[in-house]
């Protein structure tokens, strides 16, 4: 383990089911009440028991909702800016009971035990606002929560079997990533999040923060994420080809963050960054408009959150990054800190722009991305585009 980066509230939870419990456990979620979860709900249970989430051990009771909604704080007065909350319709609300066990079930069946401590109503409107920042249903967390059930459950969760591990060895648990970077010797290491393709801001800004620690652990999330962003599969493929050419391999390690996207700007930024310090990071990149979606946020709204905290509060040191572009006249990537050239010199680099290239069919310069990962996306566009080609599959990036 990371010897310095201790796991947020001190302690690397721990609720995986291994061998003779886990046989014990699957035959007993036969008998119990079975709920279906949704992808982002089996996420957030397989996120929970690897310790990504400590101190969380399971769903959000509410008190521990009430805070973090209203003052990013749980119950205990822990920062934590997202909640983790388990809807239920209520249909299944009448098959439950406080004190009860609950099984969790995927399309493969029940793969964890929760203890059903409270169940409770949830606040959706407030929820929406503070957390969101907006109640409009245009946004896709506020989308997802308002087609989500009215009554929360909260309770430890017990996960028993592992949801198909897909990205094969870039599953690093908290555990596993602590036990990578120790084995390298990094004391120091920053976490980078990201949803997007990998462009020449991103390279950018990791490698302007790899110039300060020992090393860098790309972590890009692979849980559901809105519908016109690329797969996860193709973005680990990027990042391959990437790491090939441009990384020094003792320097960098991929591994994948199995949560789902909330597009909550500012506070996903915090939980984020939270969420990385679980698996062993010292440092975390915010750039511009970290986990944003369309414009209901200001470009640096998730740098000025952190200011809510008290230093060493949140025990891992956020590193700012302004917007990054190509300047034609620099020759290089910079940003308004290191470029004096005006806005015609300047090329914007962002996901949305890579997006719309690849859809428009304008491809991408090497002011955008690197040729070897243009190529990983205009070959998938193109199949994506001709549905009878076979798509690229994860088994490609295992
Ligand atoms: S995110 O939803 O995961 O934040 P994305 O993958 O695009 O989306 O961003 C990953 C990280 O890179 C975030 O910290 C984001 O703020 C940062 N970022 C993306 N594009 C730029 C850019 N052009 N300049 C500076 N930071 C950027």
């Amino acid at each position: 383990m990371s010897p310095s980066i201790l796991p947020h509230g001190g302690r690397l939870v721990d609720r995986l089911a291994v061998e003779a419990e886990a046989d014990e456990l699957s035959q007993r979620a036969r008998e119990l009440p079975r709920f279906h979860l949704t992808d982002r709900q089996r996420s957030d249970v397989e996120l929970i028991a690897t310790g990504a989430l400590s101190p969380l051990e399971g769903f959000m009771g509410q008190a521990d909702y009430l805070r973090v909604i209203r003052e990013m704080r749980l119950a205990s007065g822990l920062p934590w800016t997202l909640p983790i909350t388990l809807a239920i319709g209520e249909e299944d609300i009448r098959r439950i009971r406080e004190g009860g066990r609950l099984a969790l079930a995927d399309a493969d069946g029940p793969l964890a035990v929760l203890l059903v401590q409270e169940i409770y109503e949830a606040d959706r409107a407030i929820e929406a606002q503070e957390v969101y920042g907006t109640r409009e249903t245009a946004h896709p967390g506020v989308r997802a929560l308002t087609a989500q059930g009215r009554f929360l459950i909260g309770g430890p969760v017990t996960l028993f079997r592992r949801p198909v591990r897909q990205f094969g060895r870039y599953r690093l648990d908290p555990a596993e990533s602590r036990r990578a970077f120790a084995d390298r010797g990094w004391r120091t290491v920053v976490g980078f999040q990201t949803r997007n393709p990998v462009h020449r801001a991103h390279e950018y800004i990791q490698k302007c923060a790899l110039e300060i620690v020992d090393g860098l652990f790309l972590h890009p999330l692979v849980g559901e994420t809105k519908e016109d962003d690329i797969p996860a599969a193709v973005r680990l493929r990027c990042y391959e080809v990437l790491l090939q050419n441009y990384y020094p391999r003792d320097r960098a390690i991929l591994g994948v963050f199995p949560a789902a996207m909330r597009y909550a700007g500012p506070r996903e930024a915090v939980f984020h960054a939270i969420a990385r310090k679980n698996y062993g990071c010292s440092h975390f990149i915010v750039g511009r408009d970290h986990a944003g979606v369309g414009r209901f946020y200001g470009p640096f709204d998730a740098h000025a959150i952190f200011q809510a905290f008290a230093p060493g509060e949140l025990g891992i040191t956020p590193l700012f990054f302004d917007a990054a572009f190509y300047c034609k006249a620099c020759g290089g990537t910079a940003t308004p800190k290191t470029c004096p050239h005006n806005g015609e010199a300047r090329v914007e680099l962002s996901g949305t722009q890579v997006r719309e290239r690849l859809r428009s069919g304008e491809g991408l310069p090497p002011e955008f991305s690197r040729p070897e990962v243009a190529a990983v996306l205009q070959e998938w566009a193109s199949r994506s585009q001709n549905p009878d080609r076979t798509r690229l599959t994860s088994a490609q990036c295992a």
